[in-house]
């Protein structure tokens, strides 16, 4: 029988600084190596979850609401908000911040889905969620919905 986890057994915390080589001549961060970075902490997250290994399957709109610059502290945060059959929904929300500064600007989030692999590259299932806190329930009911979405686009 599948058992329920909770999102916070697989919580992933990620940290980043921004070096030149990953911004544009402005020193400003890459959209394309801050998604990788999220990708990343996505992946560990659903593996954890899973216990297995995952790939990416899709990911939601990316918006990047402020600009990161050379030596910011990026911060990430992967957290698990359903699971379906072999199918996991996490969400990724990334900030930055100044060496000089306390507080963080949220830069960036989105939705990924993962789906676990068995060691003969097939679709396995996964263990279910179990959301507790209130922020938790409304991302588990809302993700059902993302999904149907997804692979409805048209309904
Ligand atoms: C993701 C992948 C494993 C799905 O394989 P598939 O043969 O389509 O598998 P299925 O149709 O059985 O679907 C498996 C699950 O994936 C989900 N899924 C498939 N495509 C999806 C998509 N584009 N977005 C969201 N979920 C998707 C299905 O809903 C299903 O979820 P469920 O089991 O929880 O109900 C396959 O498309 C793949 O290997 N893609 C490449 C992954 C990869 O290399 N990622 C890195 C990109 S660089």
């Amino acid at each position: 029988m599948r058992k329920a986890q909770s999102p916070v057994y697989s919580k992933v915390c990620k940290t980043e600084v921004v070096c030149p080589n990953d911004t544009n001549p402005m020193g400003i961060l890459q959209g394309g190596r801050l998604v990788q970075w999220m990708d990343i902490a996505a992946a560990v997250c659903a593996q954890t979850h899973a216990a297995k290994i995952c790939v990416t399957a899709s990911m939601d709109t990316v918006s990047f609401t402020q600009p990161a610059h050379v030596g910011d502290i990026i911060t990430m945060e992967a957290k698990i908000t359903r699971a379906f059959t072999t199918s996991m929904e996490i969400k990724v929300t990334a900030w930055s911040r100044s060496v000089f500064k306390t507080r963080k600007s949220l830069i960036s989030e989105s939705y990924f889905t993962f789906v676990a692999i068995d060691q003969d590259g097939k679709v396995a299932a996964v263990n279910g969620v179990k959301p507790s806190s209130a922020t938790e329930k409304s991302e588990y009911e809302a993700a059902a919905k993302r999904r149907n979405h997804k692979l409805n686009p048209h309904k």
